[in-house]
């Protein structure tokens, strides 16, 4: 059941976030809306994960408000984040699906039915018992998604979450991100592969240097960029 006050949409409102003399945002503004997926794109270093940390509220931005649904407490909230590296409980596989339930307060009965439901949903069903550690990498992160996944959350934001897969396991997971926003979570994304961009997303945020250059609906920013920054992103060749 969703909570009677919604996370959003997800406002940025001209924020800056800094360590020590470097700056990973800068003035940034942008309203995250429900429906179809949002894709963070942009070079190395643009500020993509540090935007998503900011989303979900793992840090305090140096100038600006965050806000969700209004609120800007960062405080518990049905929202959740899968890094690029996931980390893995030392349990098993099973066991670390289990351990977003509990932490989503789902009630003990259902608890195994419900792990052996999302393991089948990411293809894990037959590695349910492996310590999650010795899972390779792209197991691990979709592990990670099954995880995130058990907490229902509201809006799910995802760090490059196919980087290290193969083609087919990363369609398998793009199919589980398509459910997951069908079923009305709101995804938040970073990507570096804009065939996936255009599979995925409903609008693109697009930084260069921790700055906002584009937020567009997805066929407006691959058929009509308008900076030049993202006209030569888009061709390959963007030089910082
Ligand atoms: N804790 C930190 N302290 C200082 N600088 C940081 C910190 N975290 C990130 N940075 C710097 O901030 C900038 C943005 O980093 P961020 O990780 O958000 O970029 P990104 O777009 O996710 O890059 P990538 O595509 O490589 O994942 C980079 O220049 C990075 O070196
Ligand atoms: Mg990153």
């Amino acid at each position: 059941m969703r909570a009677p006050s919604s996370d959003l949409p997800l406002v940025l409102d001209r924020v800056s976030l800094s360590a020590g003399p470097t700056t990973m945002l800068d003035r940034l503004t942008v309203t995250i809306t429900p429906g179809a997926p949002t894709l963070i794109i942009g070079p190395n270093g643009s500020g993509k994960t540090s935007l998503l940390r900011l989303c979900m509220g793992l840090a305090a931005p140096s100038a600006g408000t965050v806000s969700w649904g209004g609120r800007t407490d960062r405080g518990p909230a049905r929202r959740a984040i899968l890094f690029q590296k996931p980390l893995m409980l030392r349990r098993s596989a099973a066991a670390n699906i289990v351990y977003g339930l509990v932490q989503a307060g789902c009630p003990r009965r259902l608890r195994a039915a419900r792990a052996e439901e999302l393991l089948k949903r990411v293809g894990l069903l037959d590695l349910a018992t492996r310590p999650a550690r010795r899972l390779s990498g792209g197991e691990q992160q979709r592990l990670a998604l099954a995880r995130a996944l058990a907490r229902d959350p509201e809006i799910l934001l995802l760090d490059e979450p196919t980087a290290s897969l193969d083609p087919a396991a990363t369609r398998f997971v793009e199919e589980i991100i398509l459910m997951a926003a069908q079923s009305g979570t709101k995804i938040v994304m970073a990507s570096h592969d804009l065939g996936q961009v255009r599979r995925l997303a409903g609008d693109v945020v697009f930084l260069v240097r921790g700055r906002l250059r584009e937020h567009a609906s997805t066929a407006d920013f691959f058929e009509r960029p308008s900076t030049p920054e993202a006209a030569d992103f888009l061709r390959g060749d963007l030089v910082l």
